[in-house]
């Protein structure tokens, strides 16, 4: 809270509801919508993906109300890794800490692998299908991936960026958020009249369809496990909250934000997706429509608008470019936290003795991250990503409700209504689209946060600077 009440007097409040707005909408638009509106509709709902987003979006909204009330109680910029520290103590907050980094170190590698599918396809495919690729794929002629070479370079040119220190513009900010939703809006506009009606029967994908027999994979199941997928694309409102306090006035303006920011991307996600999957049969997903599926979408089925495949890609690529920029930044930013308790080493918190950035943390972050975008499919770390972060949400949730429990003589300028109902209600929808993930996503994450407990009982626990009474 000293903290808080320091940064407070540091940091101008000059942030409106339009504002906090525009912000979400620059932090959530990525390669959820562009790359993975088409694996949730080949792998799990066909083109009741519409419904998906929908579901996916009930849980964030639920999830964002509690957000914003840690938000407001602690105005310090931070994550809930911030708000678990404080509030829930230190185990708990390391358990949330472990998650982020599956969300945030993740979603940088997920988007820079689709970041990668794209710039191939805006070079007409001239990257060799091995060098584009984990080696766990294989091209429909049979030729393997070997390492995604462009995937990591992105990464690479970000680090430096950000090692050099970046202070993202409100106009650059502004510009990105106007570009992105442009295309969308274009995609949606000029795409409707290649709509094919037929494409959308069957809705749900049917029963016993091969290749579908997960009870995530199909009919209304499917609609639940594409949400689990798409999940991701709505990744970043909770970025909102981090500006609680710059928010002129958080109380009303906060929940405007998050809530509002939501909204707009569930109801273009909503078009933008009827459009894709009316476009494209569903199934076509699977396939040659798998990768950089909106520009398939239109090279294949607007005769005419080749143009538009290409001014949609080139505005992806650097789209993508900020939405891994700020998924970097906010993992370092976790990692300085942690590091500054004592969690984990002191090499993630020393800082560049020119740039004053986190220096060591972004290289080694550069490494790790660049490990799983070479050499991991994206489906596969955009699924952890959705774990990763869906698990926040659900101690989010438990610690507002807690909170309420345990300290309701805490000041909150912002509330979250209907307590404890809104936190349960968030609960049980994150928690079933955890379940709807699949059956590796979840084993590979819980090895992921078992090993996370290993590390803080063997190192965490016994540096933690709480422990130490520093
Ligand atoms: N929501 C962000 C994206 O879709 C992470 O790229």
């Amino acid at each position: 809270m000293a903290q808080a009440v320091d940064s407070d007097k540091g940091l101008k409040r000059t942030l409106g509801a339009g504002n906090l707005i525009a912000l979400g909408v620059g932090a959530i638009i990525g390669a959820g919508l562009f790359v993975r509106t088409a694996a949730a509709a080949g792998e799990a709902a066909g083109p009741a993906v519409v419904l998906s987003f929908v579901v996916a979006a009930i849980g964030c909204a639920f999830a964002g109300l509690c957000y914003a009330e840690f938000a407001s109680m602690i105005p310090i910029a931070g994550s809930a890794y911030t708000y678990a520290y404080a509030t829930m103590g230190e185990f708990v907050a390391w358990i949330i800490g472990w998650a982020l980094v599956l969300e945030y170190a993740l979603a940088s590698a997920t988007v820079a692998i689709a970041w990668s599918e794209y710039l191939n396809n805006l070079l007409g495919g001239s990257i060799p299908y091995e060098w584009c690729h984990s080696p766990f794929e294989t091209s429909v002629n049979g030729v393997s991936g070997i390492m995604n070479l462009p995937a990591l370079l992105i990464l690479l040119i970000l680090t430096l960026i950000l090692i050099k220190g970046t202070q993202e513009s409100a106009t650059v900010n502004a510009v990105i958020v106007f570009v992105k939703v442009a295309i969308v809006l274009l995609f949606i506009g000029l795409g409707w009249s290649f709509i094919n009606p037929s494409n959308y029967t069957p809705f749900f994908i049917p029963e016993g369809t091969p290749g579908h027999e997960g009870w995530n994979e199909w009919g209304w199941g499917g609609v639940f496990g594409g949400a689990a997928i798409v999940f991701f694309a709505f990744i970043g409102f909770d970025a909102v909250s981090t500006a609680a306090q710059e928010a002129k006035n958080p109380k009303r303006d906060m929940p405007i934000g998050i809530l509002g920011s939501l909204l707009v991307c569930t109801i273009l996600y909503v078009l933008f997706s009827y459009v894709l999957t009316g476009m494209a049969n569903w199934e076509e997903f699977k396939t040659a429509g798998k990768e950089a599926s909106v520009a398939y979408a239109i090279n294949t089925y607007m005769e005419g608008y080749g143009w538009l495949a290409t001014l949609i890609s080139v505005a992806i690529l650097a789209g993508f470019s900020s939405v891994i920029l700020v998924m970097l930044m906010g993992q370092s930013r976790v990692f300085y936290s942690m590091s500054n308790d004592g969690l984990v080493p002191k090499v993630f918190s020393e800082l560049h003795p020119k740039f004053r950035t986190p220096y060591k943390s972004n290289m080694i972050l550069f490494i790790f991250v660049g490990l799983f975008a070479a050499f991991v499919p994206g489906n596969v770390a955009g699924d952890l990503t959705s774990f990763g972060t869906l698990f926040a949400f659900v101690l989010v949730c438990a610690g507002i409700w807690v909170m309420r429990v345990k300290n309701p003589e805490l000041v909150r300028p912002f509330t979250t209504p209907l307590v404890p109902l809104v936190p349960i209600l968030g609960m049980l929808v994150c928690g079933g689209l955890i379940a709807s993930l699949d059956q590796n996503t979840l084993l590979i994450a819980f090895g992921w946060m078992a090993f996370g407990l290993v590390l803080y009982f063997g190192y965490g626990k016994s540096h933690s600077y709480l422990r130490k009474g520093k």
